[in-house]
C-alpha cells in the first residue's frame, strides 16, 4: 500500500481510512465500538519532528502524560529517548511502570500532596517544579524527614496572556492558579538556599495549550531568562530551563505552531544562557496520531435539527462539549455519491451537553455507519469516565499491519470494582 510521504495520519486509500496499513472499519469489527486507535509512526515521527526542530539545544522531551497515559504507548515515547512531565502520583506510577527513567521526569501541579512528594523523592525524579511557596515548604519538610535534598525549579507565572482556544487553557497570566508571580520567584530561591534539604537546579514556565504563535512563548522567555540572569549574579546558577508544552496542532481547520520557528527564538537564548532545555510536548506528540471511532445507532430527524446519535459521546470524548473544541469527523467506509447535511452528532449521554459536533455538515448519515473523529489522541481517553455507567473505550496501537491492544475495553464488572 504505497502511501509516500504523508501529510496527515489516517489518510483515505481506495476509499476508506487507513491506520497504517489497516482500514479503521476493520479494526471497529474485531474490536468493537466506541474505540480509540493510535498511531506508532505518527507519534515516531512527531518526536523526530520535535529532535530535529530543537537539535541544536539536544532538549529532554519530558512527554506530559496527562494528554494520554496508555502504558503501551508510554513504552513507546520511552524507547523513543523521552522523559515525562507528571502532575500527580498516578502518573508518576504510570510513567515508571513503562519504565521511564525517573531521571527524566518532572513533576509540576499545583496541589502535590505530602504522599506525592515522597513518593516522588523516593523514585529519585530530575525535578519538581513548584507552583507555590507553601509547596516549596512542604517539599523542604518532607525531604528534610527522609533526609533527602529534593531538586527543584519554580514555575514563574510570567504574566503573558496567550491566545488560547478556551479560557481553561490559558495558565500564563496573572490570574490563573499555575506557578509563581515572577516579581517573586528570586526570594524563594533565595530562601531555598538557606535550606539543606532543597536543591535549586532550574525554573519553570507553561503558558497555556494549544498555542499556535510563538509571540507568547519568547515573551514568557524573555522574562524567565531575565530572572535567570539576577539568579546568576546572586551566585545561584541553574541546571534547566523547563518552557512547558502547549504546541498547538491543527484539528483540520486552522494553523499549528511552527516549530522550526519557535525553535529559532528559543534555541540560541537557553544555549546562550547555558542551561538544559526542556521541553513538556504533550498535545503535538500524540493528538493527531489519534482517532476516535463511534458508530451511527440512529439517525432522529423530522424537527428543525438531524440528529445522528453515536455510541461515543462526552464520556469517552469531552472536549467538544468542556471546551467547545473542533474535531473533523467523517464516515470511515468509502463515501460514495452522496449529498452534505447539517447535523448535530450527539452521544447517549443524559445531558444537551452531549455532543461531537454541532452545526456538522456530513455525509448523509447513515444507521450502522462507522464514523472516525479525527485528532483525539490527546485529552481523549485520559478524560474519558464512567459517567452514565458507561465502559470506557478499548485502545489499540497500530504499527504499519501489527496491530496490538493496548488496553481492553472495560467491562460491567470493572464498573463496580472495589465498590462495597
Ligand atoms: N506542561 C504542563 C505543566 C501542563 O499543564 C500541560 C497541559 C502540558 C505541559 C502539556 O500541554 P500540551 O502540550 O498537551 O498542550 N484538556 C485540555 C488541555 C489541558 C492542558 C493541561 N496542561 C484540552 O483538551 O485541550
Amino acid at each position: 500500500m504505497g502511501q509516500g510521504v504523508l501529510t496527515q495520519p489516517f489518510p483515505r486509500v481506495d476509499g476508506r481510512v487507513v491506520c497504517g496499513e489497516v482500514p479503521l472499519e476493520d479494526l471497529a469489527d474485531t474490536f468493537g465500538t466506541p474505540l480509540y486507535v493510535y498511531d506508532l509512526a505518527w507519534i515516531r515521527r512527531r518526536v523526530a519532528a520535535f529532535r530535529e526542530a530543537f537539535q541544536g539545544a539536544d532538549p529532554l522531551l519530558a512527554y506530559s502524560v496527562k494528554a494520554n497515559g496508555n502504558l503501551s504507548l508510554l513504552r513507546e515515547l520511552e524507547s523513543l529517548g523521552c522523559g515525562a512531565d507528571i502532575t500527580s502520583g498516578g502518573e508518576l506510577f504510570r510513567a515508571r511502570s513503562a519504565g521511564i527513567d525517573p531521571s527524566d521526569i518532572v513533576f509540576a501541579g499545583v496541589g502535590k500532596s505530602e504522599e506525592e512528594i515522597a513518593y516522588a523523592l523516593d523514585e529519585g525524579i530530575y525535578a519538581f517544579n513548584v507552583e507555590s511557596r507553601s509547596e516549596l515548604a512542604r517539599i523542604e519538610r518532607v525531604a528534610a524527614g527522609k533526609g533527602m535534598r529534593a531538586r527543584f525549579g519554580i514555575r514563574v507565572n510570567p504574566d503573558v496572556a496567550a491566545a488560547t482556544p478556551h479560557e481553561f487553557t490559558a495558565t500564563g497570566h496573572s490570574e490563573t492558579k499555575f506557578g509563581v508571580p515572577w516579581e517573586e520567584t528570586r526570594a524563594l530561591y533565595r530562601w531555598a538556599l538557606e535550606r539543606d534539604s532543597l536543591d535549586p537546579i532550574g525554573i519553570d514556565v507553561h503558558i497555556g495549550s494549544q498555542i499556535v504563535d510563538t509571540g507568547p512563548y519568547v515573551r514568557a522567555l524573555d522574562r524567565v531568562l531575565g530572572v535567570v540572569t539576577e539568579l546568576r549574579q546572586e551566585g545561584i546558577p541553574l541546571e534547566y530551563l523547563d518552557i512547558g508544552g502547549g504546541f498547538g496542532i491543527s484539528y483540520g481547520h486552522g494553523p499549528a505552531l511552527d516549530l522550526c520557528r519557535l525553535a529559532a527564538e528559543v534555541v540560541p537564548r537557553v544555549m546562550d544562557a547555558g542551561l538544559r532545555l526542556v521541553l513538556e510536548p504533550g498535545r503535538s506528540l500524540v493528538g493527531e496520531a489519534g482517532v476516535f471511532l463511534t458508530r451511527v445507532q440512529y439517525v432522529k430527524d423530522g424537527g428543525p435539527k438531524t440528529f445522528v446519535i453515536v455510541d461515543g459521546g462526552m464520556s469517552e470524548l469531552i472536549r467538544p462539549s468542556h471546551y467547545g473544541g473542533y474535531h473533523a469527523i467523517e464516515p470511515a467506509g468509502a463515501i460514495g455519491e452522496r449529498g452534505n447535511v447539517t447535523v448535530d452528532v450527539v452521544g447517549p449521554i443524559c445531558e444537551t451537553g452531549d455532543f461531537l459536533a454541532l452545526n456538522r455538515p456530513l455525509p448523509e448519515p447513515r444507521e450502522g455507519e462507522l464514523l472516525a473523529v479525527r485528532t483525539s489522541g490527546a485529552y481523549g481517553f485520559s478524560m474519558a469516565s464512567n459517567y452514565n455507567g458507561r465502559l470506557r473505550p478499548a485502545e489499540v496501537l497500530v504499527d504499519g499491519s501489527d496491530v496490538r491492544v493496548g488496553r481492553r475495553r472495560e467491562t460491567y464488572q470493572d464498573l463496580i470494582r472495589g465498590e462495597a
